[in-house]
């Protein structure tokens, strides 16, 4: 088969991210193999097929792969060992012969970055940069769509974020981005995207949009590092986790979330979508 008349191998569809982007995918008629720890959860598609793959199962993985040219890969859920699955995909993809790869990384991914996961994605890259496969890289900011979400019961947003400010981007914007990348990945090689809303929001500002649209009061109420800890201490979380937690916020307080890219206006061809318009999204 001539590598564009491949299926695209595609990770995640049984999520919200790599969901949407297989029904984008499916929608314009693409062939799909959908790697997945649960075949049987993956979504029905026109010309899919779900294939068993967790990341850490590198046999699994290479045949998963055999024959695809292209492949998404969506970063892992949050697990202590979530590198060391990363770089066992990234080896056996190398090892099937995939020819790009499509990382959903993170903005400002670096070997020193306050937010404790973008560390991680950093040395995926390096990992893919150093395999030999082509890549594009797609550096997400905070997605949208979760920022209800970091609101407790009471609708307070806690955290140390001082007044550090966060590029919030769609879910849905970074999917359509990712199918342009997809669909035309040569034009993409060796790139990095820092894929980010249409501007940077204070926590209080993104607490008074969530006022705004959802109709109940949201606050932002900012913590010192310690008192961070100790009010998460209660969901009995391991040490990873919470500094993860809490180095969400200590990065937007620093400003290494603030950037604010066209990437997704770009790829897309539309406006990055503002956090109002995804919460209104959500609701309906
Ligand atoms: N930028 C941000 O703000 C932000 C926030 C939260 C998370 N993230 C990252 O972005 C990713 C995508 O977000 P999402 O909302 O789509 O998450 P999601 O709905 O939880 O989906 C994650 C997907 O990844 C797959 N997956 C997870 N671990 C895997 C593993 N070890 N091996 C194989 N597949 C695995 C899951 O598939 P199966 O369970 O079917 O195998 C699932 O389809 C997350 O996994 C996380 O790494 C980013």
């Amino acid at each position: 088969m001539e590598p564009e008349e491949r299926p695209l191998a595609i990770t995640g569809a049984t999520g919200r991210l790599g969901g949407r982007i297989a029904r984008l995918l499916a929608d314009k008629g693409v062939a799909q193999r959908l790697l997945t720890r649960s075949p049987e959860r993956a979504p029905t598609l026109p010309l899919s097929e779900a294939v068993r793959a967790p990341y850490g199962d590198r046999e699994a993985v290479r045949a998963a792969l055999s024959g695809i040219e292209t492949v998404l890969m969506v970063s892992a859920a949050e697990a202590p060992d979530r590198l060391a699955e990363h770089l066992t995909f990234v080896a056996a993809a190398a090892e099937a012969g995939v020819g790009h790869l499509v990382y959903i990384s993170f903005l400002g991914a670096a070997p020193d970055a306050t937010f404790t996961l973008a560390r991680d994605h950093w040395a995926t890259e390096e990992a893919i940069r150093a395999s030999g496969m082509g890549f594009t890289f797609l550096r997400d900011s905070l997605y949208a769509d979760f920022v209800p979400l970091l609101a407790g019961e009471d609708g307070v947003i806690r955290g140390p974020g001082a007044e550090g400010r966060a590029s919030v981007v769609a879910q849905d914007d970074i999917a359509e981005a990712a199918v342009t990348v997809l669909l035309a990945p040569d034009r993409h090689r060796g790139r990095s995207y820092d894929l980010t809303g249409p501007e940077a929001l204070t926590l209080a500002e993104a607490a008074q949009v969530l006022t705004d649209v959802l109709g109940t009061p949201f606050a932002y109420q900012p913590e010192t590092v310690e008192e961070a800890y100790a009010s998460r201490a209660v969901y009995g979380a391991p040490p990873w986790q919470v500094d993860a937690w809490v180095s969400t916020y200590t990065a937007i307080a620093a400003g290494e979330l603030a950037t604010v890219s066209t990437a997704v206006a770009e790829l897309t061809g539309h406006p990055a979508t503002p956090l109002a318009e995804v919460v209104a999204r959500a609701k309906q």
